[in-house]
């Protein structure tokens, strides 16, 4: 299986626990994708270290001052470079120009913590509880130019307990990022994935069951 597995890149602006439940699934001998190379446009960002830890490659490509073109041509210029084939966003806190986002249709693919399309943007977990929201949760998409937005490959929902802060409401959706998006990742690397429309089909999974996790619903 080690031949045949494709290419990662997972790209990160801090903490990388979601880079982190990536390279973890990664270890099954069964899985199908590799975690090849990271690029993050901090160099101060957390996750840089796990990657290093685990002796993956990785890049850090500064965007502060630079025009958004000329940064995303770097990263595209690099991910080609280096052979990749998949693209994990994971806590990449850039918006990617349309231009980069068409050379990776249907091969790019983010985590956010909210069911979208509630909630868009930053603040997400202010956002749920200020809406007075009993289900969160979190979503795994395609990259489309829009921001947070994209045809949905798996989503996870999370009761918000009475009462939780923005704080804590994060955690508990947190621990099931780490479940949907190495999830989501194996169904992209094993092509069992079909865009159509705004949905996405998964081969050889029941519709419905497929695309839901609930936490404890
Ligand atoms: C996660 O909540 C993810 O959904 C959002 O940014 C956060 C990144 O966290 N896009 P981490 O860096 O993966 O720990």
């Amino acid at each position: 299986m080690t031949a045949t597995r494709r290419a990662v890149a997972v790209l990160i602006s801090g903490r990388g626990s979601n880079l982190r439940a990536l390279i973890e699934a990664a270890k099954a001998p069964d899985y199908p994708a590799r975690i090849a190379l990271v690029v993050s446009n901090r160099a101060d960002a957390e996750g840089l270290r796990l990657a290093r830890d685990h002796g993956i490659e990785t890049a850090v490509i500064p965007s502060k001052g630079k025009e958004r073109a000329a940064f995303d041509a770097e990263v595209d210029a690099l991910l080609r470079a280096k052979g990749i084939e998949l693209v994990c966003l994971a806590g990449f806190m850039r918006i990617l120009t349309p231009e980069f986002v068409a050379g990776w249709t249907g091969r790019m693919i983010n985590i956010h913590p909210s069911l979208l399309p509630a909630f868009k943007g930053v603040n997400v977990h202010e956002q749920a509880i200020e809406a007075g929201v009993r289900i969160s949760g979190c979503t795994v998409h395609f990259v489309i130019p829009e921001l947070d937005d994209g045809p949905i490959i798996l989503q996870a929902a999370v009761p918000v307990p009475p009462g939780a802060t923005p704080a804590r409401l994060a955690d508990l959706v947190l621990e099931q990022e780490h479940r949907i998006y190495p999830q989501a990742l194996r169904w992209l690397a094993e092509d069992r994935l079909q865009i159509d429309g705004r949905a996405v089909r998964i081969r050889g999974a029941a519709p419905a069951s497929g695309a839901l996790i609930s936490s404890a619903l």
